[in-house]
């Protein structure tokens, strides 16, 4: 039996239609609405590859029915910043050398403007922990610490400007 919903994604509401209901959200998301950044690795919760924020909790969407996430907000990495224009997070990647291969990063740049957001003043240890639901084989992750505490201290910097 299909299904049509509409799913509230990056500020826009789409629809799906003839949808089996099983679908996960990172298939509907990919293969149904063309959003390409969230990738498909393990597809049973261990990599964050296909990391997004459903109702703003971090989710792998691998995991989640998509007909399950009707009525909440949807943030993937192509809703972060306007299109063009990378995200600070985004860009600090590229200036901290964070990206190889690749197929990690959009994972790992929603996980790092969650962390952020919520925790503006991390730690080293708290980024480890924060993002070690992420797994990318390239990098040796010291260059994706380095780029989220760059975020962390430009943001401080701009806060302090804007106050003063
Ligand atoms: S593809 Fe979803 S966690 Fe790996
Ligand atoms: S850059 Fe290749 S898996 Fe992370």
């Amino acid at each position: 039996m299909s299904e049509h919903y509409t799913l509230h994604v990056n500020g826009v509401e789409r629809a799906v239609q003839d949808a089996w209901v099983g679908e996960n959200l990172l298939y509907v998301l990919r293969e149904r609405l063309g959003l390409m950044a969230a990738k498909g690795a393990c597809e049973q919760g261990e990599c964050g590859s296909c990391s997004v924020l459903v109702g703003g909790n971090l989710v792998c969407s691998c995991l989640v029915l998509a007909a399950s996430a009707v009525g909440e907000p949807i943030v993937t990495v192509e809703g972060l910043a306007p299109p063009g224009a990378p995200s600070d997070v985004q860009q600090a990647f590229v200036d901290c050398g964070a990206v190889q291969c690749g197929f990690c990063t959009p994972g790992l740049i929603i996980a790092a403007h969650d962390l952020l957001d919520r925790t503006p003043e991390p730690t080293e240890m708290q980024i480890r922990e924060e993002l070690s639901g992420n797994v990318c084989r390239c990098t040796g992750y010291g260059r994706i610490i380095e780029a989220v505490q760059q975020v962390a201290v430009a943001r401080r910097t701009a806060d302090a400007g804007a106050a003063s």
